[in-house]
């Protein structure tokens, strides 16, 4: 029954698409490729954000964790390179991709759903929309369809002809670096501190494995990095159910303990109790630096449009992030042109 009912929304949306392509297809226009626009695609392709949406849409309520998945794959393709892409290159006898650096490698998800999207898209509008923009406004629809809010995306990326593992390993942080390195990781990409905590605010959707927290739950440091309210203790026992001491390395638990599929500002709450998941997280409520961030995550828990504006203007601003070599459009996201 739920499958029947995912296809007829799905060809629904197809159906209407169809239509309004129909009437608005205009020729090719080029444009200025170093800086984005909202009205890159307006011309060349009217429809690509209703087709985006639909996809993401019937994607999401299959499985909201698709949200978590696609939000993550553009902060992974914007960290590396710029957002060129290059997080869904697969290897190939001439190229090494991204997918296997150790913060990605059996991590990220998603990459199905971008063929899905890209093929529905190609279909309209062969050889037009970049698969980094595409990435892009899924993000914004992601986040859109589980609660959270809405912005305009700046689109005129180009997909890059190389990946880097390297640049991937180096520049993707990590759960066990702490709030300094974290901080100067996200100054690097030209983003403020302020921007980190808003975007750090998109682990209120999606799961962490087991083996990205286990050193946080045996380590005794859950119970103590709470400031205002002792950290839960039964939180901690479920924490300890899903991830034991040996094996289920890829056991996952919510991110935010409170509502790991709704796009809310609850993981503040979380870090304000010392409950966060990842130690990265707590981090910026708990640790010896924390007067740089604590303030932030204060205010985002108690001002929950504050955090929406900030995750709204820090998203367009990691989006932002360029690759200076320009690129290509991909015809297949998993590979370059031949
Ligand atoms: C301090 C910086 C960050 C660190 C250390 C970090 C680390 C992590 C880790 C370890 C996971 C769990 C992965 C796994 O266990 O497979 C995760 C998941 C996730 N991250 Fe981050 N992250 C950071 C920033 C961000 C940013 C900036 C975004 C997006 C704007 C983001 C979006 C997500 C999402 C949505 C998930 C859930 C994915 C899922 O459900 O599979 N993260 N992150
Ligand atoms: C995006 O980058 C361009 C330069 O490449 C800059 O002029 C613009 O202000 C940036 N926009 C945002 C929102 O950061």
């Amino acid at each position: 029954m739920a499958r029947f009912d995912l296809l007829t929304c799905c060809l629904q949306a197809l159906l209407a698409l169809a239509l309004i392509a129909a009437g608005t297809f205009l020729p090719s226009q080029a444009q200025d490729p170093s800086r984005l626009s909202l009205s890159y695609y307006s011309k060349t392709c009217p429809t690509v954000q209703d087709i985006v949406r639909s996809e993401m849409d019937c994607a999401v309520k299959a499985n909201p964790r698709n949200a978590a998945f696609i939000i993550r794959l553009h902060f992974h393709d914007c960290f590396v390179q710029g957002c060129d892409g290059s997080v869904l290159l697969d290897d190939t006898a001439i190229l090494i991709g991204e997918k296997h650096a150790d913060q990605s490698a059996n991590s990220l998800q998603g990459f199905e759903l971008v063929d899905k999207i890209k093929e529905k898209v190609e279909a309209e509008c062969p050889g037009v929309v970049s698969c980094a923009d595409l990435l892009a406004i899924a993000a914004r629809d992601a986040t859109l369809l589980v609660g959270g809010p809405y912005w305009d995306v700046p689109v005129g990326r180009l997909d890059s002809k190389t990946a880097s593992v390297d640049l991937a390993n180096s520049d993707i942080p990590t759960p066990q670096q702490n709030l300094a390195t974290l901080i100067a990781k996200f100054l690097e990409k030209g983003l403020s501190v302020t921007d980190m905590v808003a975007l750090v605010g998109s682990h209120t959707v999606g799961m962490s494995r087991c083996v990205n927290f286990r050193d946080r739950i045996y380590g005794g440091d859950f119970l103590l990095t709470s400031k205002n309210e002792p950290a839960s203790q039964l939180h901690l026992a479920k924490l300890k159910e899903v991830c034991p001491a040996d094996g289920g390395d890829d056991n996952v638990a919510g991110l935010d303990y409170y509502s790991p599929s709704v796009f809310d500002n609850a993981f503040f709450e979380s870090l304000l109790q010392g409950s966060g998941v990842l130690n990265s997280d707590q981090e910026m409520y708990s640790s010896f630096l924390s007067f740089q961030t604590s303030h932030i995550v204060d205010k985002y828990w108690a001002d929950p449009e504050a955090f929406f504006k900030d995750f709204a203007d820090g998203m367009v601003k990691m989006g932002n992030i360029t690759n200076p070599e320009g690129g290509e459009v991909r015809k297949n996201c998993r590979f370059i042109n031949t």
